[in-house]
């Protein structure tokens, strides 16, 4: 009797230990559609701060993103210095979450690196790895969003000079990245006219 209470008392630790396990398994990993329908543009942080490594991990899932004939030709600046996220944020007139955002990744594209030595692939490739970024940023319960740069001159000029980016490098966008107060939501944007199968 003694032994069959014991080992019922350790099938329910064990069964107990899975389930614990799963659900942290489950926050730490959602699956990919699940990031993908949730992440939206996060405009309202709560102030705290985004870790180093956690910048480090969103930045190499920007270069794991698709380029044309591999040729990755981008270039990434992170940015976390409060004064630096200010500048940012008074050059960039649609950018002004940059005031409550711990970090910034500007994505930078090279048109003499991509393929052909064209910008458009350059600036094709640099939107792809934004893309991850935003992606790996909502799977970290962190949140982002696209503010936009290119192809503006002056934001453009504005961004270069803040940061040392030569000439020839264009600063596609600015990433402001923090912890969202989750005020903002996904967006359903599923519209079956969008879809034509087989021809238009
Ligand atoms: C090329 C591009 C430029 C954008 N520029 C800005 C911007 O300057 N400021 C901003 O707040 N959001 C900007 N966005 C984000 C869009 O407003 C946003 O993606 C769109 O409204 C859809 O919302 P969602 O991202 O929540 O799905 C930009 C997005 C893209 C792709």
């Amino acid at each position: 009797m003694k032994k069959v209470v014991f080992l019922s008392v350790v099938a329910l630790l064990v069964v107990i230990a899975c389930g614990i396990l799963c659900a942290q398994n489950e926050k730490t990993s959602p699956d990919a559609l699940t990031v993908i329908h949730n992440r939206k543009s996060v405009r309202h942080f709560t102030g705290k701060s985004v870790s180093r490594d956690d910048l480090v991990t969103i930045v190499k899932a920007g270069m794991a993103a698709p380029t044309a004939v591999n040729m990755q030709p981008w270039s990434f600046v992170i940015v976390t210095d409060r004064p630096s996220l200010d500048i940012l944020a008074k050059a960039l007139p649609y950018a002004k979450m940059l005031d409550k955002a711990n970090a910034a990744i500007i994505v930078c594209a090279i048109a003499e690196k991509a393929f052909q030595g064209k910008v458009e692939i350059a600036i094709i490739d640099s939107s792809c790895a934004s893309e991850n970024i935003l992606i790996a940023v909502e799977s970290l319960g962190l949140g982002a969003v696209w503010t936009g740069v290119y192809p503006d001159r002056e934001r453009m000029d504005a961004v270069r000079k803040e940061f040392n980016i030569p000439e020839g490098i264009i600063p596609l966008n600015v990433i402001p990245i923090g912890y969202p107060t989750n005020e903002d939501k996904p967006k359903d944007k599923f519209k079956e006219e969008n879809i034509h199968w087989e021809k238009w």
